[in-house]
């Protein structure tokens, strides 16, 4: 999508287009990058991404978002690239796509250079837009795989990671990180510009030490001195749940975009409402009525996936969505105890049917 014409509280500068933000006090004016994001023959705007999510960035949740709009750039969750080459993507709950979702970025949980020629051809095959490298996950079961936050503690494999995936593939190609073990400065800058350097179009950062709780603010200030460090694009990433943080976040780091996980994962139209107010896009006010995001959520987990695959997506899903309510544990507990997708939807119902 072409950036939309600038709205009279803009103005341009050079190719990129700042939105100037009014602070409530006589403080100085910032500003906030509005640009599209071009990595290789891959243009999306707005800059809003969606946050790879295991178990919940599946097909069925990236039609939801995609029904809302205002997503430039959607994400699988990530893939291992060792089964990825023997994967059905019929059947693979990971894998299935539908036409609707596009662009649509395949991150791979990748510990060795050798994983990288299969998994990157698989990609070619299932026409992956961009390719995405996690570099970010702090998962002990991820760890002991060499793989994911593992692959910061050991940057020459990175490095031989990258050079190697650089060769395979012209499409894209993009990392996401965490800020490392501790706030160590140089490290964190050796690792990114070596990233880079090898061929990195796009990093995406999560704001957040390796051992940080999502429970902690975000380090967003980090990200603008990435920002400084790098010529490619920098997307920030870590605790936007609002378009308030969304507007916070771009002042403090002045990042090139946006990066949302569970935060729309809780309100799907999230992206919607942060294309429309701070990237001036032109998408209908989100009409949301919250039991018919989650009846359609369930429809498309049960059209899409094999029965066995259905309930714990969709419990997965419940968790963050029950957010929204006031008494939302109780939705959250009564779907954690269903034993069927039937069960399920009766539950749901008669909690929406008692929480207006
Ligand atoms: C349930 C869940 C699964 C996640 N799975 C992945 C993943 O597959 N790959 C990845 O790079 N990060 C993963 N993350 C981290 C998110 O991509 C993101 O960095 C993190 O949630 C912070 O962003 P947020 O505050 O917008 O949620 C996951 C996070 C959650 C909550």
């Amino acid at each position: 999508m072409a950036a939309p014409p600038l709205s009279p509280c803009s103005r341009a500068q050079g190719n990129v287009y700042y939105k100037i933000e009014k602070t409530a006090t006589a403080k100085p004016i910032r500003t906030i990058p509005l640009h599209q994001i071009q990595i290789r023959n891959l243009e999306f705007y707005p800059p809003l991404l969606l946050a790879p999510m295991a178990g919940l960035t599946h097909s069925a949740l990236r039609q939801i978002f995609s029904g809302f709009g205002g997503v430039g750039l959607l994400s699988t969750e990530m893939l291992s690239a060792k089964s990825l080459p023997t994967e059905n993507p019929k059947v693979s709950p990971c894998l299935i796509r539908t036409v609707l979702e596009k662009p649509l970025s395949y991150q791979l949980l990748i510990s060795t250079d050798r994983e990288i020629i299969p998994a990157i051809d698989a990609l070619h095959k299932l026409h992956a837009d961009a390719i995405d490298l996690n570099m970010g996950c702090p998962a002990r079961s991820v760890g002991n795989l060499g793989a994911g936050f593992s692959l910061m503690e050991q940057p020459e494999n990175a490095r031989r990671i990258v050079v190697e995936a650089r060769k395979r593939t012209q499409l894209p190609l993009t990392a996401k990180i965490r800020l490392g073990v501790e706030l160590d400065e140089q490290a964190l800058k050796a690792f990114c510009t070596m990233l880079e350097d090898e061929g990195i179009d796009m990093l995406s950062v999560h704001a957040r030490l390796k051992k940080e709780s999502f429970a902690r603010r975000p380090r967003w200030e980090w990200i603008a001195k990435i920002k400084e460090w790098l010529r490619i694009p920098v997307i920030a990433n870590g605790g936007i749940f609002t378009v308030q943080d969304a507007k916070d976040c771009l002042r403090v780091c002045g990042a090139d975009g946006l990066m949302l996980g569970r935060g729309a994962v809780v309100k799907p139209w999230l992206f919607a409402e942060i294309a429309r107010d701070l990237y001036d896009c032109n998408i209908v006010e989100p009409l949301v009525f919250l039991p018919v995001v989650y009846g359609n959520f369930t429809d498309l987990v049960n059209e899409l996936f094999r029965p066995e695959r259905r309930l714990g997506r969709l419990k997965k899903f419940t968790h963050y969505f029950g957010r929204n309510y006031k008494f939302g544990h109780q939705l959250v507990s009564s779907i954690q105890g269903s034993n069927s997708m039937e069960e399920a939807r009766e539950r749901a119902g008669i909690f929406f049917e008692n929480n207006t």
